[in-house]
């Protein structure tokens, strides 16, 4: 509301028009045309009832025409959707987009045929976007430990979106907690008595861990300064703080290492992972084609360590050769540009 009011004159609707709007929802919607959806599931610690099996679009139309607004949605898309469409417009090489954000999830281009689900009218493209909803990946294949397990059955949503667990900006932190709290009760990590403050369930939030990881000063002093801070710890000796950031790794690497797996499973649906040269039938025709992965969302953008661990990671599954035609590149508020493009190009106005 106050970002129409603060536009200039040169961007008011013609009369009688409404303005349009491109809506981005980061939560799983069972999607009924492309501007209509239902909400199947709140996911990173939302809790609202009420909102599940509504249609997201009439809930923002009702609270739009509450407050006044005379707009409409014409194109409502998932966040991974708005990544792919908002880097596409500049890239053709772009074919799939990650959100490692609060939480997690990848979007990518398929074709049309190998779609068995769909038996609607091809589209005229031979090419359909999957929102994969990679949150809800599960497999006993997983390095799933018993912080993971705690973690789950004390979340707000047990049972359910355990890759998005293991990888996403929304629980890091508290998995780096719950492995201080074992050790400091079992090993006195912290001395005798454990800190009130590891009791308390994402005290500790993933840009703690990430500025205690990223650490380089010879006494990590940016270590001590969060254990004390977040967890009232005033001194602790250097191997504590050096086995602080350890822990940070491992759970950062893990974390990354399982988004890039993920990535590279995507690569090889698609064949650009360089099977191509052997099965023909599974290919796009872009073999050989450089591959853009686009990739939103602060955990990627503002963690450094885990970045590396991911680009690193893809690499190496894919192999020196093949590595060499994939980027992953960061496409910063890529979602809202690509809605606000589907948007325009859904407009009900369109050569009027
Ligand atoms: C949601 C996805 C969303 C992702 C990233 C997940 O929790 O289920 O729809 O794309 O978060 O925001």
């Amino acid at each position: 509301m106050r970002f129409v009011e603060s536009e200039g004159e040169n961007y008011h609707p013609k009369p009688g028009r409404d303005r349009e709007l491109g809506f981005t929802f980061s939560f799983p919607v069972k999607q009924t045309s492309i501007n209509s959806g239902y909400l199947i599931k709140w996911t990173k610690g939302f809790a609202i009832p009420d909102g599940v099996g509504k249609d997201v679009v009439q809930a923002l139309h009702d609270a739009m025409k509450r407050r006044g607004l005379a707009m409409r949605v014409t194109a409502l898309v998932n966040d991974t959707v708005g990544a792919l469409a908002g880097a596409r417009y500049w890239n053709e090489d772009v074919m799939v987009a990650v959100i490692l954000g609060t939480g997690t999830n990848a979007c990518y281009v398929e074709r049309a045929e190998a779609i068995t689900k769909y038996h609607g009218e091809s589209p005229r493209s031979g090419s359909m976007v999957i929102n994969m909803e990679w949150g809800n990946f599960w497999s006993s294949h997983l390095p799933r430990t018993i912080y993971d397990e705690d973690l789950d059955a004390e979340s707000l949503n047990p049972g359910e979106q355990g890759f998005e667990k293991m990888v996403s900006g929304m629980y890091l932190g508290d998995i780096v907690r719950r492995v201080l709290l074992k050790m400091a009760e079992d090993s006195f990590l912290f001395g005798t008595e454990v800190p009130a403050n590891l009791y308390k369930p994402n005290i500790l939030r993933t840009p703690d861990i990430s500025k205690m990881h990223q650490d380089e000063s010879a006494d990590l002093r940016e270590v001590a300064k969060v254990l004390k801070s977040i967890l009232g710890v005033s001194s602790t000796p250097l191997k504590v703080r050096m086995l602080v950031v350890e822990l940070c790794d491992l759970v950062a690497e893990r974390g990354a290492r399982l988004a890039a797996a993920g990535i590279v499973g995507i690569l090889k649906k698609i064949g650009r992972d360089g099977s191509c040269l052997s099965n023909r039938s599974k290919c796009d025709q872009g073999e050989g084609r450089h591959t853009t992965i686009a990739m939103d969302g602060g955990l990627y953008e503002h963690y450094p360590k885990f970045r590396k661990y991911l680009q690193e990671t893809v690499a190496h599954l894919l192999g020196e050769e093949i590595a060499a035609n994939v980027s992953v590149e960061l496409s910063k508020d890529g979602s809202g540009i690509g809605a606000a493009l589907l948007a325009a190009s859904h407009s009900q106005y369109v050569n009027t």
